[in-house]
């Protein structure tokens, strides 16, 4: 399964709450004025789109892009507003694009799912000189529900790395764009709620998301057994050490072009 299949099978149950203050609050640290002209990199159902046009305002302009064409079918029944134009297209290359063309490149829960190398120097050409790019990132070994998952995984003889890793530090995040030729602005680590209701999709989020592909190893009865112990483990986890399944650490980085 590609990374477009598995985001057009879990639109239908995107847009959780926590999804929604995790783009607002990489919209809010970036904070466009008016005017402002915007890349919103893997949109999704236009969540960050969504609070950047509200910031930019009926002068500025939102391009919201993405290679699922289910997230975009919700983007552009929640996210059609003036201001916000929505397109399928692979983040890390946009040709059609001229140098120059943004002031601020936002990539909200998206960078994971890309080459980051690549997706921050085609933004970095993208961006006007001096222009910002955000980006949000859990810290490595978060959600808490994401480690149970890979470790109940592993006693199936499942090897599965956390998606966090590559850019799970601050340290790491800076790097990274210092790397793609960015001077780092700043990194900002804060605790993300999930709420109860937001874990009832943890199944489907962790075996149609980063690890989309895992499972295929498994036979049907194998895949229901992990399900049973995993959901099971989660659930009284949950109810023994609730705080320490919900809060989840995340990172918003920043950079200048
Ligand atoms: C976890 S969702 C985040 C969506 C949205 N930014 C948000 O904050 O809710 C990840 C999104 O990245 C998109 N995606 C993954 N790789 C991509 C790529 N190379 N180009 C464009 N979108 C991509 C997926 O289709 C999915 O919609």
């Amino acid at each position: 399964m590609t990374i477009e299949s598995a985001f057009d099978q879990r639109a239908a149950a995107y847009s959780d709450d926590w999804h929604v203050r995790y783009a607002e609050r990489l919209v809010e640290l970036a904070g466009p004025s008016a005017g402002t002209r915007i890349l919103d990199a893997a949109t999704g159902t236009g969540l960050a789109a969504t609070a950047a046009a509200r910031a930019a305002g009926p002068t500025g302009h939102v391009l919201g892009v993405d290679i699922s064409e289910g997230m975009l079918a919700r983007a552009r029944r929640s996210a059609a507003a003036p201001g916000i134009e929505l397109v399928k297209a692979d983040a890390t290359a946009l040709p059609h694009l001229p140098d120059d063309s943004f002031d601020l490149v936002l990539c909200s829960a998206g960078l994971l799912y890309m080459p980051v190398g690549p997706a921050l120097r085609e933004w970095r050409r993208l961006l006007k000189p001096g222009g910002l790019v955000g980006f949000s990132t859990m810290r490595e070994g978060y959600p808490v529900a994401a480690r149970l998952f890979r470790s109940h995984a592993a006693r199936h003889g499942l090897a599965l790395t956390d998606p966090a890793t590559p850019l799970g530090t601050p340290s790491k995040c800076r790097q990274a764009l210092e790397d793609a030729g960015y001077s780092p602005a700043g990194t900002v680590t804060e605790t993300i709620r999930f709420s109860r209701s937001d874990l009832e999709h943890a199944w489907t989020a962790h075996t149609q998301g980063a690890h989309h592909d895992a499972l295929t190893a498994l036979s049907p009865e194998q895949t229901e057994t992990f399900r049973t112990e995993y959901t099971g483990a989660l659930t009284s986890l949950l109810d023994t050490d609730e705080d320490h399944v919900l809060d989840a650490e995340v990172l918003y980085a920043f950079g200048r072009a």
